[in-house]
This record gives C-alpha cells, sequence and structure tokens, in this order.
C-alpha cells in the first residue's frame, strides 16, 4: 500500500511539533510548507536527521511551493498568528482570515480529495472560512479544539488524583475560547464518575481552569501561544482518519441540526475515520450545560456573522 502523504501548513511552533509526532507515528510523508523561505526546509532537513535516532522511515521535506504538497491525504492548516499576553484568540481574525484564504485555496487546487484539519484561530470561525473557500464537503473540514481541550482537562483530573492520565476521559464542548463547556458529568476515571472522587469545588476550579488553560500558557510563555499538546492533538485527529479508527474525539465539526445547531462549526464529540467526521454523537444536556453551550455557540456566530463570509 502506498504511504499516505501529509501536508502540515506552517512551520512555526505549533507546525513543527505536528510534524514530528506525525513522523515519530509514521503516519505517512509529511510536508511541511510556509511562506517564509527556508524555515520549512531547514525544519524538514533537521527532522530528517533526527530519524535515525528515533528509528521513523517518514520522509519529511519542506517547501515553499505548493504543488509540493499535490495529493495530500490530510492537510493540517497552522498558518497563522498566534496571540500575546492580553489579546483573545479572536483579535487574531482578520489577519488569520486572510491566511486561511491564501492556504485553502492553494491547497484545495493540489489536493481536492484531502481532509482539512484546521488549528489556526480563532478556531470556529477559521475552520467554517477553510470549508467556505475549499468548496470541499463538511465531513472533510475540521477544527482542532476538544483534543486540546479535553487533554487539557484530563491532565488536571490526573494531576489532582494521582492516576494515570490514560485513565481519565472527559468531553469539552462549545467553541474553542473560554466560553468553551467542560461536561463534568460525562468525565470519568476508568468509568468511575468524577463526581464521586472529587468534591466539587476541586472540580470546578478544574473546569475554570481548562477554559482558560490556553491563557495560562500565553502568560507564562509571553511571546506566543501553546504548541505540544496542541500539535500532539492535531496529530491525534489525523492519526484517527489515516487508520480509519473510528476514534470519538470532540473537535469542531459541521452541525445540520445537532444540539440545535445549524450551518456553523463547533466543537462537539464526533467519531473520526477515513470518512473525515463520520458521525456527530449527541449527549443529553442538563439545562445549565445548554446554556453554557449556546452562549458559545451565539460568541461564534457573532464574529462569523460579522465577517460576512
Ligand atoms: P507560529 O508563529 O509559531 O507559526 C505560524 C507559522 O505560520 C509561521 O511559521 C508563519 O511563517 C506561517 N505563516 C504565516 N502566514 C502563512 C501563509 N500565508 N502560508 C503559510 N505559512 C504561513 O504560530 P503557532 O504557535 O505555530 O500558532 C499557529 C496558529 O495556531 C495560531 O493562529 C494559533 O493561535 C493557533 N493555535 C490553535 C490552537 C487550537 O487549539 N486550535 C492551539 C495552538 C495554536
Ligand atoms: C490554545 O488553546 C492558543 O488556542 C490555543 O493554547
Amino acid at each position: 500500500m502506498p504511504r499516505k502523504k501529509i501536508t502540515v501548513v506552517g512551520a512555526g511552533h505549533v507546525g513543527a511539533n505536528t510534524a514530528l509526532w506525525l513522523a515519530q507515528k509514521e503516519l505517512g510523508d509529511v510536508v511541511i510548507i510556509d511562506i517564509v523561505e527556508g524555515v520549512s526546509q531547514g525544519k524538514g532537513l533537521d527532522l530528517t536527521e533526527a530519524a535515525p535516532i528515533e528509528g521513523f522511515d517518514s520522509r519529511i521535506t519542506g517547501t515553499n511551493d505548493y504543488k509540493d504538497t499535490a495529493n495530500s491525504d490530510v492537510v493540517i492548516i497552522t498558518a497563522g498568528i498566534p496571540r500575546k499576553p492580553g489579546m483573545s484568540r479572536s483579535d487574531l481574525i482578520n489577519t488569520n482570515l486572510g491566511i486561511v484564504k491564501t492556504v485553502v485555496e492553494s491547497i484545495v487546487k493540489y489536493s481536492p480529495n484531502a481532509h482539512l484539519i484546521v488549528v489556526t484561530n480563532p478556531l470556529d470561525v477559521m475552520v467554517y472560512a477553510a470549508w467556505k473557500y475549499s468548496g470541499l464537503k463538511p465531513n472533510k473540514v475540521m477544527g482542532m479544539s476538544g483534543a486540546l481541550d479535553g487533554a487539557r482537562m484530563r491532565a488536571f483530573i490526573a494531576l489532582e488524583l494521582g492516576v494515570s492520565v490514560e485513565d481519565v476521559h472527559t468531553i469539552v464542548i462549545g467553541g474553542h475560547a473560554d466560553e468553551m463547556v467542560p461536561l463534568k458529568r460525562y468525565s470519568t476515571v476508568s468509568g468511575i464518575p468524577i463526581s464521586q472522587l472529587m468534591p466539587k469545588d476541586k472540580l470546578d476550579a478544574i473546569m475554570k481552569r481548562t477554559r482558560g488553560a490556553g491563557g495560562e500558557i500565553v502568560g507564562l510563555l509571553k511571546t506566543g501561544s501553546a504548541f505540544y499538546a496542541p500539535s500532539a492533538a492535531s496529530a491525534e485527529m489525523c492519526e484517527a482518519i489515516i487508520k480509519d479508527k473510528k476514534r470519538v474525539i470532540p473537535c469542531a465539526a459541521y452541525c445540520t441540526g445537532q444540539y440545535g445547531v445549524k450551518d456553523m462549526f463547533i466543537g462537539v464529540p464526533a467519531k473520526l475515520g477515513a470518512g473525515g467526521v463520520e458521525e456527530i454523537f449527541e449527549v443529553s444536556l442538563e439545562t445549565e450545560e445548554k446554556a453554557a453551550f449556546d452562549n458559545s455557540v451565539q460568541a461564534v456566530k457573532k464574529l462569523i456573522d460579522d465577517l460576512k463570509i
């Protein structure tokens, strides 16, 4: 079977680390493309030289020419500016919209059958824009959000309880912004509801920390935003598609009425496989959870309406 081809657009912090995780998992050959000359080539070469040490045979190349991305199976879009302290994800909107437009139009020209995983912020708006600019079916376009937000919540729960991260499961839905909705009722440790393992105030603090987790890292780094966990989460979604794993990973998926949302991408639990977003699972929400979710949807909708794309 021929190797899969994965393109990572943007050779910055998230893009380069995504390429590393993809190669380490040997998901396919990886092309990194960036607008800046030399950066993608340099990072591609550096990763190639790491291959003998780590023992991966994925070929990694860097380029500035979209022809080299032709016939990609999956394209992960990380091109764009990250936020600095004091900025919200939505402050990035105008700059990143222009970048996403150029990138997506060039990508679909050479890879009309690719799945697109959008990472660029503000996530839920950028994935909507990417879908519009691509002309692809909505199941082939998705945004990386809940994979990261849920991983952060899992990490915080595991730290608090002193248990393995592998046994902690969570669902975070809604937009990838401070209004996101961590669902504590669906958080478990090996099936044990989290509410039985931790007092309410501790759990509430973890939910609050999860909502602000991106900002917590921006505050520490000062010059940009998180990249290790975001790149790992992007590679996880790519793996689910490449290996047709049917993983259930919350991500920004196109809704056609699920959770009362239509014609929008928003974070929901989705089954990811060779067909991209193959199904959206609707979990029951209590009144308070639904209100928080609707609030998050409205925040994203307002940004999309203002852009008039
Ligand atoms: P970065 O600044 O390290 O890298 C961005 C790269 O994009 C740079 O190498 C830049 O040259 C490149 N670029 C800019 N315009 C381009 C174009 N037209 N074509 C190709 N490449 C272009 O930023 P970082 O930290 O990698 O973040 C990238 C984006 O991902 C930001 O918008 C950030 O907010 C977002 N992000 C989203 C996350 C999520 O959960 N969805 C998590 C982490 C970051
Ligand atoms: C994060 O949550 C910046 O969206 C990015 O870290």
